[in-house]
C-alpha cells in the first residue's frame, strides 16, 4: 500500500517535471479561446498548418527559437490555422508559415530571414522598432478583425457541412450547390424582412395631416404648389389671399 503511494507521488512528481519542462521548451499552443494571452508581454506567433512542408521545415528552427526565447524573456507561440481558421482571418494569413511579433498589443508581421540566428536578432537588436506596425483598421485586437474572424469561421463550417453531406449523406455536388442556393435565398429574404421591421420599429412610418400655417391657403392649393407661393409671398409678408392667387399664372415664367 506505502509503496503504491510512493510509486504515484513519484510517478506525479515526474509528470509534473515534463510538464514544466515542455512549457518551457515547447513554443506555447495558441487557439481561437487563448489567442488573447499574446496581447500582453512580447512575442513571436507562428502561424502554421501541418500540411505545410515549408511550415514542417521550419519547426526545428521555431522549436530551437523557442528553448532560447523563454530566457529572452520572450514568448514564442505556434497556433494551428486548420484548428483556427478565425485566427488566420483575424491575422489575414495569406501566406504559410506567418510569423508575428507582438509587444504590449502591438503587431509587426516578421518578414526577416529564417535562420534562427535572424530571429535571434530581430529580438536582441530590437530590429522590430524599424517595422510598420499593423494599421489600427487591420490590428488582429479590433472588433472589425473580430467580425472578419467570424466570416472565416463561418466558411470554414460550411465547407465541414458540405463535406458531411457529400460524404457521409452521399449527396451529388449539384444536390449540395442546390441546398445552398435555396439557404441563401432563405436568408437573404429573412434578413431584409427583420431589417425592414426594425427600421419601421426605429422610424415608424408616418403619415402626418399636412397643415399650412398661413391662413387662407388650406383647401386651396396642393401642396407642392402651396410651398411655392410660400417662397415668393416672403417679401410681401401681408398674407393677402387674393394677390398670392393672382401670383400664380406668373409663376411657370418665373421658373423657366
Ligand atoms: C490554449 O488552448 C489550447 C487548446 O485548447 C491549449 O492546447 C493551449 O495549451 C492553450 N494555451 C495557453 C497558453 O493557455
Amino acid at each position: 500500500m506505502e509503496r503504491s503511494v510512493h510509486f504515484l507521488l513519484l510517478c506525479s512528481i515526474f509528470i509534473l517535471n515534463v510538464g514544466a519542462d515542455s512549457v518551457v521548451n515547447n513554443p506555447i499552443i495558441l487557439s481561437e479561446d487563448n489567442w488573447s494571452n499574446m496581447l500582453e508581454g512580447e512575442w513571436m506567433v507562428e502561424f502554421m498548418a501541418p500540411w505545410c512542408p515549408a511550415c514542417r521545415g521550419f519547426t526545428s528552427t521555431w522549436e530551437d527559437f523557442a528553448k532560447s526565447g523563454g530566457a529572452k524573456g520572450i514568448s514564442v507561440a505556434v497556433v494551428d490555422v486548420t484548428e483556427n481558421p478565425g485566427l488566420s482571418g483575424r491575422f489575414l494569413v495569406t501566406a504559410l508559415p506567418t510569423l508575428y511579433h507582438v509587444k504590449d498589443g502591438v503587431f509587426r508581421q516578421y518578414l526577416g530571414g529564417r535562420k534562427e540566428q535572424d530571429l535571434h536578432e530581430f529580438i536582441e537588436e530590437k530590429k522590430w522598432e524599424s517595422v510598420d506596425e499593423i494599421s489600427w483598421w487591420l490590428a488582429p485586437s479590433t472588433p472589425q478583425m473580430s467580425v472578419v474572424s467570424l466570416f472565416f469561421k463561418a466558411a470554414m463550417g460550411i465547407r465541414a457541412f458540405y463535406n458531411v453531406m457529400t460524404e457521409e449523406y452521399g449527396i451529388p455536388e449539384w444536390g449540395c450547390y442546390l441546398i445552398f442556393a435555396l439557404v441563401t435565398i432563405a436568408a437573404g429574404l429573412i434578413l431584409g424582412l427583420i431589417i425592414v421591421c426594425c427600421c419601421d420599429l426605429v422610424f415608424p412610418t408616418k403619415y402626418p395631416p399636412r397643415h399650412y400655417q398661413q391662413p387662407g391657403h388650406e383647401g386651396v392649393d396642393g401642396g407642392e404648389e402651396s410651398d411655392l407661393i410660400d417662397d415668393t409671398k416672403s417679401p410681401e409678408a401681408d398674407g393677402d389671399i387674393s394677390q398670392t392667387r393672382q401670383r400664380k399664372p406668373f409663376k411657370p415664367d418665373e421658373q423657366s
